[in-house]
């Protein structure tokens, strides 16, 4: 067995070495078999995984965009997609075949994303709990026609959860960078990545079904009447209905926003209310800042992971650890990064996230004023570039820039309020006796049991920052799904009521492909500012961080507290 595919293989190298070489006379364009119109075709005739023979290093391979990124390797630049980097993913154990997922070769170059047409009909996306039976047939019919379209074909259902798995599983490498695999989870192009990816699927639906006016239904698991799995899912006969979820998660179970393996015992008004305190800190009290909210700068040459966001990590990872069906090796479909797109919940579930980020714009913009900045500036976010295939099969280049204003990619949210705006966690009375007796902790540290440590705040600056405490160097291990919890001036954390104030943030991974020993490498913040001055601790020298450890292996680098202005 090994053997002959061994053969195949280079049977396959030497076809494509003669090819390359061929090309190389041939074309005048092609300077080099990494040239890249030329490349494409013999990959594509070849079928081969093209970071293992494409030219690593080579200036030449790209086109203008990440030719700029690899001259700029390791000191920045923006992160940019090509085809050609992309091979196999990351091992991963047990998962659910096919485990194989870049997206489909083309000869012909990627387009540059251009705004729709403004004359074209607005899509509103409504929530799935109240779009009506209608708009909810439309998303079926549309899942259905995708699902009946050849493997081949991009805009297929097969290859569109394919992308998903192409762009977080380690099958994409960044450009030039074969050692480095292009994750884009956990760093700042987490929501733009996911509005592109939406927005192309939509518009493939709307295609497919002869309905420009087409709008994905979200799933609004944020608001009270939202909270379930919409009914048309859980119906086993409809192409919305996938067997790999959690059984116990079925209608009218309430969904639980910090959810990681274990069930709550609330009553569904408790569980409620207690969503609602978890958006309130998710959507305000830690998302003061553009990175606090969208995730950590992720240049060119990076590690992958540098830190998510908020929501990112909570209520994202923990919805989708909630829908998938925990019997599961990896939690398929929904709690994994490579199979979550498998199951059509998706994507209602991140045009719920997509919603979120609009309203979170909104929320910074009208409190703060029209001043604030709810965007990064720096070019190397605003430049950075994705590929999709668009509703015509044609390959897209998108840049982050092009994914800001939802009104220029004509679509709208409409037809939930924001029910957590005000939902200010409350406080737990007699947490905090015993912050006399703290032993000193050396970092790093395995959080094996929960450690207590005292931070201190250092002088703020004059001009009005953010304070924030920053876990730095954390290290989860890979093959398991990790959760841990930071709560502050909460020594007896066990006594802190569910939901309440002193537990200021939440850290959660999905399970990583990587291998057994592989760890990833990230950092996790927590805004303090409204958090001490609920906790009327504003002006203390210091404050006790309490980690607390509730499943997985993890170490902990240090804490620091610092003040950020964006
Ligand atoms: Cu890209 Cu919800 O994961």
């Amino acid at each position: 067995m090994a053997g002959s595919s061994c053969a195949l293989q280079s049977l396959r190298i030497l076809v494509f070495c003669a090819l390359a070489a061929a090309a190389t006379t041939i074309a005048p364009r092609a300077m080099s078999p990494c040239a890249y119109s030329m490349s494409r075709t013999i990959l594509a005739v070849t079928g081969l995984d093209p970071y293992f023979i494409t030219c690593a290093g080579d200036a030449s391979l790209s086109d203008d965009g990440a030719d700029d990124a690899s001259k700029k390797a390791g000191s920045g630049g923006p992160i940019v997609t090509d085809l050609r980097w992309c091979g196999k993913p990351d091992p991963l154990k047990h998962p659910a075949p096919p485990f194989q997922c870049c997206q489909p070769m083309t000869t012909s170059e990627p387009v540059n994303f251009t705004f729709p047409d403004p004359a074209e009909p607005l899509r509103t996306r409504r929530p799935a709990h109240e779009a009506g039976s209608e708009h909810m047939a439309k998303y079926r019919r549309a899942v259905a026609l995708m699902k009946a379209l050849p493997r081949s074909d991009p805009r297929s259902f097969y290859q569109q959860a394919n992308v998903h798995c192409a762009y977080c599983s380690g099958a994409y490498r960044q450009a030039g960078h074969p050692e480095l695999p292009l994750q884009i989870h956990f760093t700042w192009l987490f929501f733009p990545f996911h509005r592109a990816y939406l927005y192309f699927f939509e518009r493939i639906a709307a295609k497919l079904l002869g309905d420009p006016g087409f709008a994905l239904p979200f799933w609004s698991w944020d608001v009270p009447e939202g909270m379930r799995i919409p009914d048309e899912f859980a119906d086993p006969a409809s192409p919305l209905y996938n067997a790999r979820r959690n059984p116990r998660h079925l209608p009218p179970k309430v969904n639980d926003l910090e959810f990681l393996d274990a069930e709550s015992n609330y009553t569904d008004e408790q569980q409620i209310q207690r969503n609602l305190w978890v958006m309130h800190k998710q959507m305000i009290t830690n998302a003061r800042l553009p990175s606090l909210f969208l995730g950590q700068p992720y240049h060119a040459g990076d590690s992958a992971m540098p830190g998510a966001g908020t929501v990112e990590l909570c209520p994202h990872n923990t919805m989708h650890l909630w829908a998938g069906d925990i019997s599961n090796p990896n939690v398929e479909d929904m709690g994994v990064y490579y199979s979550a797109g498998r199951d059509p919940i998706f994507y209602p579930h991140h045009a719920n996230i997509d919603r979120l980020w609009d309203a979170w714009r909104h929320i910074m913009r009208t409190t703060n004023g029209n001043q604030t900045k709810v965007d990064f500036t720096d070019p190397d976010w605003l430049d950075s570039s994705l590929l999709f295939y668009d509703e015509d099969a044609r390959l897209v280049r998108v840049a982050v820039r092009d994914m800001l204003d939802v009104g220029k990619l004509r679509y709208t949210y409409d037809g939930v309020g924001l029910p957590w705006l005000n939902a200010r966690p409350p406080t737990s009375p007699g947490v905090n006796s015993k912050r006399n007796h703290l032993k000193s902790v050396a970092f790093p540290v395995s959080l094996d049991v929960a450690v207590t440590v005292e931070v201190t705040r250092p002088q703020p600056p004059r001009s009005r920052q953010e304070e924030v405490l920053v876990v730095e160097g954390i290290e989860a291990n890979n093959a398991d799904y990790v959760k841990f919890d930071v709560y502050v001036n909460a020594m007896e954390y066990h006594k802190v009521r569910p939901g309440g104030r002193e537990l200021a943030g939440t850290f959660v991974t999905l399970k990583q492909p990587g291998g057994e020993r592989d760890t990833m490498k990230t950092s996790m913040r927590v805004a303090l500012s409204e958090l001490l001055e609920d906790l009327g601790a504003g002006r203390d020298n210091n404050i006790a961080v309490t980690l607390v450890p509730v499943r997985g292996k993890v170490r902990i680098g240090g804490l620091r507290i610092e003040y950020v202005a964006e």
